[in-house]
């Protein structure tokens, strides 16, 4: 066993025959170090089971007037302790600024719930070599002023390997996690779990997975076929 996290992201991809069908392929997973993020409707089904369970995202109040959100406190209360944070999709359709982002990552850790926070470039800043500036000002504005980040974990993934089935080579990815430690580092003095998203699939897993600082892994395409995500599970935490 090893103490890397394997996260899957749903997004909006399932329907409720979907996920009944999933529920019953997953019925023996006994894994602590899964974190399974469905749709938020269908969450109280992968709740109360021996893996945990993730929002996609969450808002920054606890309580109050704000139809259609869901608050960490309820997020908590339910059982969920996991919460995804500024994944791209949400920076790209939803407008999701890094303050935003920074606001909801402390609500989270004032209700006790872990936080998954996306941080990646877009192709064009890869081209430009702007890498390791935008992940510097994405780390820099959304942790800004927490107490502290042992409740934090980071996700490199690189805008442009989600959902293309291309992904940055092993090198590229331990240069960026190394960058995203230190910076880390200067900022806290604390070490943080950085894991590697981006067309994570059962074909080139065993590869990422030999990276020597990653700490694990967020699925998104490949997690919503269970035989698929198993063969990550196991290759990762067992
Ligand atoms: P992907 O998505 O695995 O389908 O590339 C990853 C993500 O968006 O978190």
């Amino acid at each position: 066993m090893t103490n890397k996290l394997v996260v899957a992201n749903f997004k909006m991809s399932m329907d409720t025959s979907d996920v009944n069908n999933y529920l019953k392929d997953i019925a023996t997973l006994d894994n602590k170090n899964v974190v399974i993020c469905p749709t938020s409707i269908y969450l109280p089904y992968f709740l109360k089971k021996k893996f945990e369970v993730g929002l996609q995202n969450v808002y920054k109040e606890d309580l109050g007037a704000y139809t259609g959100e869901i608050s960490p406190k309820q997020a908590y209360s339910i059982g969920v302790r996991y919460v995804i944070l500024g994944h791209s999709e949400r920076r790209q359709y939803f407008k999701e600024t890094n303050v935003f982002v920074n606001e909801k990552i402390k609500a989270c850790l004032k209700n006790n719930l872990k936080v998954i926070l996306c941080i990646g470039e877009t192709k064009e800043e890869r081209d430009l070599l702007k890498t390791k500036r935008i992940l510097k000002k994405q780390i820099v504005s959304c942790l800004k002023d927490l107490k502290s980040i042992q409740n934090v974990v980071i996700a490199y993934e690189p805008i442009w390997s989600i959902g293309t089935n291309i992904t940055p080579t092993n090198a590229e990815i331990e240069d960026a996690i190394t960058f995203i430690k230190d910076v880390v580092w200067e900022l806290f003095e604390a070490k943080i779990k950085v894991l590697y998203g981006g067309s994570v699939n059962e074909n080139n897993i065993k590869s990422l997975n030999s990276i020597n600082n990653v700490d694990g892994f967020l699925v998104g395409g490949a997690s919503t076929n269970y035989s698929k995500f198993k063969k990550i599970i196991k290759e990762v935490t067992e």
